[in-house]
C-alpha cells in the first residue's frame, strides 16, 4: 500500500522581482491511501503529476509530511523503497544505460542473479516476453522509440518490483506501440500507478487522481474524476480566450 500523509514538496525559486530566492510549494499537502491495482494520475502540464509520481519511489522526498510504501518510509528507508517501487520515465533514453538490450536488462538483474551466464539467459527470457528477443544484441540506438520504451519497461520489470510507477510511458509512442504498452501494463500482476495525458487509458484505471496547481483536486472512479478534469480544462481554455 502507498500512503501519503500530508506530504508536501517545496523548492527554492528565484524571485522575479530580484529579491532573495523564495520557497515555493510544488505539491501538497497530499494525504492518500492507494490500495487499488490500477491508479491513473491526470492533470495539466506543470500541475505536479511528475512530482507526485517521484514522491512514490523516493526520487523526490517530501519537504513535510511522509510517504510510505508497504510501511517503508521513502526518506528513512530510501534504498528498500526503490527496490520495491520500479519507476519508468517518459523518455526511455533517461534510463537505458548499456549498449545493447541484453546488457541493459542484465544490468537490472545484477543484484538478484550473481552468475553472469545465468543473468544473460534470464535477460533473454525477459526480452522474449517483451517481443525484443530478435533485437537483444543490436545497438540500443538502432531500436525504434517504441522498442526503446519497451526495453526501459522490461529492464525495470526484470527487477520484479512490487509496485510500478510510470510517468507518461506512452506519450512518445504511435498508436500501435501505445496499444502494445497499454496491454502490457494491463497484464501485470503488480500495483501500477500511471501518470498519463491519455484519457482513454486513464478511464481503464480503478481510481483516478486529478492534480491541479499542486493539489489533488479530484480522487474518484474514472467517470467522475475525468469529468472533473475535462470541466477544469474547459474552464482554463475559456479563460485563455481574450
Ligand atoms: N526542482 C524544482 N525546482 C523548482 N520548480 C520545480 C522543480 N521541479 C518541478 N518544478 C515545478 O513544479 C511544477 C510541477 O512540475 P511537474 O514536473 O510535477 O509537473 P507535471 O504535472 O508532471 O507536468 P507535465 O505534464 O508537463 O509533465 C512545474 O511548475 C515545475 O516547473
Ligand atoms: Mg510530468
Amino acid at each position: 500500500m502507498i500512503e501519503l500523509d500530508a506530504a508536501e514538496v517545496t523548492a527554492w525559486s528565484p524571485d522575479p522581482a530580484g529579491g532573495p530566492d523564495r520557497v515555493v510549494r510544488l505539491l501538497g499537502p497530499v494525504t492518500l491511501r492507494l490500495t487499488e491495482r490500477r491508479v491513473a494520475v491526470v492533470g495539466a502540464n506543470g500541475s505536479g503529476k511528475s512530482t507526485l509520481a517521484r514522491l512514490l519511489n523516493g526520487l523526490v522526498l517530501p519537504s513535510a509530511g511522509a510517504v510510505r510504501v508497504d510501511g517503508l518510509d521513502t526518506a528513512a528507508d530510501g534504498r528498500a523503497v526503490r527496490q520495491r517501487v520500479g519507476f519508468v520515465f517518459t523518455d526511455p533514453d533517461a534510463q537505458i544505460v548499456m549498449p545493447t538490450p541484453l546488457e541493459d536488462v542484465a544490468l537490472s538483474l545484477r543484484r538478484t542473479v550473481p552468475d553472469a551466464r545465468e543473468r544473460a539467459s534470464r535477460a533473454l527470457d525477459v526480452l522474449t516476453r517483451f517481443g525484443l528477443a530478435q533485437r537483444a544484441h543490436v545497438s540500443v540506438h538502432a531500436l525504434s522509440g517504441g522498442q526503446r520504451q519497451l526495453l526501459a519497461l522490461a529492464a525495470v520489470l526484470a527487477t520484479e518490483p512490487a509496485v510500478l510507477v510510470c510517468d507518461e510511458p506512452t506519450t512518445l509512442l504511435d498508436l500501435r506501440w501505445r496499444t502494445h504498452v497499454d496491454a502490457l501494463l494491463a497484464s501485470l500482476a503488480q500495483q501500477v500507478v500511471v501518470v498519463t495525458h491519455d484519457l482513454e487509458a486513464a478511464a481503464r484505471a480503478e481510481r483516478v487522481l486529478v492534480v491541479d496547481d499542486g493539489q489533488v483536486v479530484a480522487d474518484d472512479a474514472p467517470g467522475p474524476a475525468l469529468a472533473r478534469y475535462r470541466e477544469l480544462m474547459g474552464a482554463r481554455a475559456a479563460e485563455a480566450v481574450p
